[in-house]
């Protein structure tokens, strides 16, 4: 949601900032710019419409020189996509600023602004910081003192990024609610919202806490100040996924490399967390031995697709562990009462760790008396990490695409781990053959990622049509959201996913021949009341598309395509049928043309409201 870069360096930094802003353009792009001070202390700005590519051009008629600069990808807010409304912000010549997140009071300050006389060129809320900056500066501090001032008067979250000419070669960066890193490099010093977009210059890093200043100067300079404005220390950490994770290799785009990442990032995710008895409940961190026993409830709450995961973990969680289990969008959970009985597990679930919404959930259930917080994440020193009481990490390595695969894929893997250590805690025993199954997982996935050519061949009969429908029972109707979400948001083909039970209570009405209708049918107990859900749609001409366990008995004929996925353990099938949904959604959408790993209008990391 906005990506921002920005560097101290020894050389011209411009090419370090363009790469930055490639590798940020999957948390937004629908205009980037840029700002440099060059050697005389003259600011230069460039910025464009539309993906980083435009930039790129901008600067090639017309390059930036300087040591020192900040850059910017957005996704808008406050203001069309427009050149005009593209970061960086400026206040006359006075400095330039790059922001990332909501400024909830803007209206009010933009108001006194005016006031006093300030022009307004754009509409951003992002503007009224670059002129609250010029007025601090006006009145005779330095841009580090500035950037402390003004963050006080500031309401929602931000991460910031600010140069003047009237301290060359600094950078002064703040966060507050949105991510933001500082790279640290070898007589450099960089601040980026990911470390990704700073890879090819350094692996290490520092994670800014929540309300920091860090000023970067000449020389690789950096200086770290809380929110009191006492300067402080924080650790350097390592970057482990190296540089790999941020190109597409011999991949066309990002989202198909990483659904054929899913058998090693399934692996990586059960690595060391399988004994020979079962779950290791210290994975989960050294208080879980303590509070897991404790567990008599569990709440999840999530978005987007990481909320689908938290809802298949629900039928694990009752079934296997007979812990009764909520599950909610985290945008709604966080605005209403909520009742929490004792020793309730509150448990977030985030590809990112910086999701506004997930983040104010976790926030707010801190005062809500549960026993602990749980966040199940992908990103190690994220927010909600940081925030959370314990924390499984997931394996999946960098996402890029911005419809999550094997984010939701290692998370469903660590949700069932979660669902076992529970058990264990409590005195129960594993369903028969589960942990074997586990461990042969990563390469059951496999075998269903071969079928991808077939799954290619269903996706033709989609590219014309305007609508489907996903059906799917018990922990599968789940599936069949993700699926559904999947191909409206990559392919713009309108989805809705329903219980298959539910079929006769409406949506049958919608289903003729221009509706396909896509059916998740692993062998279950629910099978036999799926086969008549889908003799409901034959029967009114809708075209069925069926996915099913190699052991159905379930022809495939005029009007009904089957594609038969390997027989799995039964708790293992929701993880499985996950994947040639994904493989469907994706050859639909390489058919229409769309931009698979950029879909309009959406944004990987959405860390506003
Ligand atoms: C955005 C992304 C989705 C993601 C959701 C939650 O909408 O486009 O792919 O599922 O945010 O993100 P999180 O990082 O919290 O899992």
């Amino acid at each position: 949601m906005c990506g921002i870069v920005a560097a101290v360096a020894g050389r011209n930094v411009q090419g370090i900032l363009l790469e930055g802003l490639k590798r940020l353009e999957y948390r937004g792009y629908d205009s980037a710019g840029m700002a440099v001070l060059d050697s005389a202390g003259t600011l230069g700005r460039r910025r464009a419409l539309g993906k980083v590519a435009a930039l790129e051009a901008r600067l090639a008629e017309s390059p930036l020189g300087g040591h020192s600069g900040i850059a910017h990808t957005r996704w808008a807010t406050h203001g069309k996509p427009s050149e005009a409304n593209a970061h960086p912000h400026q206040s006359g010549d006075d400095l330039a600023v790059v922001h990332n997140g909501i400024i909830e009071n803007f209206e009010a300050l933009r108001r006194e602004l005016r006031g006093e006389g300030f022009v307004f060129t754009s509409e951003t809320d992002t503007e009224v910081v670059a002129h609250l900056l010029a007025r601090q500066l006006r009145d005779g501090k330095d841009l580090l003192a500035a950037v402390q001032a003004v963050a006080g008067g500031l309401d929602g979250a931000y991460a910031l990024g600010v140069i003047s000419p009237s301290e060359p070669g600094v950078v002064i960066g703040a966060r507050q609610g949105s991510p933001l890193v500082v790279g640290v490099g070898i007589e450099e010093a960089f601040l980026a919202s990911d470390p990704l977009a700073l890879l090819q210059v350094t692996d290490r890093f520092i994670y800014l806490e929540e309300g920091d200043v860090v000023r970067l100067a000449p020389g690789g300079e950096i200086a770290i100040f809380d929110a009191r404005g006492q300067a402080v220390e924080r650790p350097v950490r390592v970057f482990e996924h190296g540089d790999g994770a941020a190109s597409k290799g011999d991949y066309r785009h990002f989202m198909l490399k990483e659904i054929h990442e899913q058998p090693a990032v399934i692996a990586a995710t059960l690595e060391g967390r399988l004994g020979a008895e079962g779950v290791l409940v210290n994975g989960f961190g050294s208080e879980a031995q303590a509070l897991f026993p404790q567990v008599r409830q569990v709440h999840i709450v999530a978005c987007g697709t990481s909320y689908h995961a938290g809802l298949v973990a629900r039928y694990w969680l009752e079934r296997y562990a007979g812990l009764p289990t909520q599950v909610e969008v985290a945008s709604e959970y966080r605005y209403r009462r909520v009742v929490v009985p004792e020793n309730t597990l509150f448990v977030t679930l985030s590809q990112s760790g910086e999701t506004a919404d997930t983040l104010a959930a976790l926030r707010f259930a801190k005062d809500n008396g549960y026993l602990a917080s749980l966040a199940i994440c992908n990103v190690p020193g994220s927010s909600l990490v940081r925030e959370s009481d314990l924390t499984l990490l997931t394996q999946a390595g960098p996402e890029i695409g911005v419809a999550s695969t094997k984010a939701f894929t290692t998370q469903l893997t660590a949700l069932l781990l979660l669902t076992l250590a529970l058990q264990r805690v409590q005195g129960g025993e594993a369903p028969a053959g589960l942990i074997e199954a586990l461990r042969g997982l990563p390469e059951a996935v496999t075998r269903v990622l071969a079928l991808d050519d077939e799954i290619e061949s269903f996706a033709e009969a989609f590219a014309e049509k305007h609508h489907a429908l996903f059906l799917g029972r018990g922990a599968h109707y789940p599936i069949a959201l993700e699926g559904a979400l999947k191909l409206k948001e990559i392919s713009y083909i309108h989805a809705e996913a329903y219980p298959a039970g539910e079929l006769k209570h409406g949506p049958l009405a919608l289903v003729d021949s221009e509706m396909p209708v896509i059916s998740v049918a692993p062998n279950d107990e629910l099978l036999d009341k799926l086969k008549s859900n889908l003799q409901e749609v034959r029967a009114r001409g809708g075209e069925l598309f069926v996915f099913a366990d190699e052991s159905v008995a379930l022809e495939a004929g005029e009007g009904v395509r089957v594609l038969r996925l390997p027989a799995v353990h039964e708790a293992l099938a929701p993880i499985l049928y996950t994947l040639p949904l994904q493989l469907l959604s994706y050859h639909v959408a390489v058919l229409k043309g769309t931009d698979v790993d950029q879909p309009r209008n959406l944004a990987k990391s959405v860390t506003v409201e």
